[in-house]
């Protein structure tokens, strides 16, 4: 990736699938003078989507893909990444799986958040496994998106501590506010610190 000087943003699409909250916390980076990404497009596979009802009001543009044929669908937003002139992609809790033909596509411009300190806990019900296995740390991570799920360069990540009286909602609170740290961190040591 290219080191950003501060003058041309890197256009940036957000995948989502849910809440949101992770989109809300890049976009409120990304307004930042200094922040390398602009969020020009946000795509989600669930129109029912509350980070939808965020980027409505923040006035970014917006597409829904149901992704019920998958290769029909990751088409059209590829030709709709290049439309907007989309240089780099962050899933945020984006729960389709996208094909390796699009990953390839895309190579080494896909960042994903994944709620676990990979490469341990790949896939879902991460907090629920790490409870029932007694762990005492879990965390999160930040990585670019490869073929096989959850398995691509890790670029940051942030260990937290599982207290014994953690359930699975107060422990993926608690990592989620680490997620909404660490994802900007990261844009940031990809496009400033190299
Ligand atoms: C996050 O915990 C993320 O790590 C996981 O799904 C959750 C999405 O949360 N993949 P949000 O939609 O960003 O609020």
């Amino acid at each position: 990736m290219k080191k950003f000087l501060g003058s041309k943003k890197i256009k940036t699409a957000v995948f989502i699938s849910g809440t949101g909250s992770n989109l809300r916390s890049l976009v409120k980076y990304s307004l930042l003078k200094k922040a390398p990404i602009k969020i020009s497009l946000v795509i989600s596979n669930n129109s029912k989507a509350k980070g939808l009802i965020y980027a409505k009001q923040k006035k970014i543009k917006q597409i829904v893909y149901k992704f019920k044929k998958r290769t029909v669908d990751e088409n059209k937003i590829l030709n709709n990444l290049k439309k907007e002139k989309i240089n780099l992609i962050c899933l945020a809790g984006f729960m389709k799986i996208l094909s390796k033909n699009f990953i390839k596509k895309f190579k080494g411009k896909i960042l994903n958040v994944h709620p676990s300190l990979l490469p341990r806990y790949k896939g879902l019900n991460t907090h629920k496994r790490v409870i029932n296995n007694n762990e005492k740390f879990s965390g999160c991570t930040i990585h670019y998106v490869s073929s096989k799920l959850d398995s691509g360069k890790i670029i940051l990540q942030k260990k937290v501590k599982v207290k014994k009286n953690d359930t699975v909602k107060t422990l993926a609170k608690k990592i989620l506010k680490h997620e909404h740290i660490l994802y900007p961190k990261a844009i940031k040591k990809i496009f400033i610190n190299l």
